[in-house]
């Protein structure tokens, strides 16, 4: 099925190197300008507590939020504190001055491994979860499969 793309922004919004947020649907969408002009797309909502991680710091494709700064790869969504479970992502283009963003189509909408079946928890106000996915060596932090999210530190 092919992507449906919508406008949430026009080119200049973000600088370089930051983020910024976007009404896309019913939800935030963070978007993130690489210093190489690559954008990066994830949910703005901070799985932990619910802060903007698009207002978090943003280095090499990674995000740390701004409140217990909890890290995640803007790449693939992917917790640096155990990359198999992720954030939500977003295909980004540019068309024109305009950037769109579509969803990503993924496993869990088929009735995937969503963990806590796709509740929130944490305090979460989006109502959003981290799913459980493959594992990953490319992360650089630590990779402890028995991390519950549920108790962050
Ligand atoms: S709200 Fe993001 S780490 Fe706590």
């Amino acid at each position: 099925m092919k992507p449906e793309f919508k406008t949430v922004g026009k080119v200049g919004e973000i600088a370089p190197g930051s983020g910024k947020a976007f009404e896309f649907g019913d939800q935030m969408v963070a978007i993130f300008l690489e210093a190489d002009g690559t954008y990066l797309a994830i949910d703005d909502l901070c799985p932990h507590m619910g802060a903007s991680l698009a207002s978090g710091n943003f280095s090499d494709g990674i995000v740390t939020c701004p409140w217990h700064a909890w890290s995640f790869d803007a790449r693939d969504g992917a917790w640096c504190d155990n990359r198999r479970l992720k954030i939500d992502t977003f295909q980004v283009r540019i068309q024109g001055d305009q950037i769109q963003l579509a969803a990503v189509e993924s496993d869990e909408s088929a009735g995937g491994s969503a963990l806590g079946g796709g509740a929130s928890y944490g305090g979460r106000p989006g109502g959003g979860s981290i799913k459980k996915t493959e594992a990953c060596d490319s992360c650089e932090t630590n990779d402890d499969s028995e991390t519950d999210p549920q108790t962050p530190e």
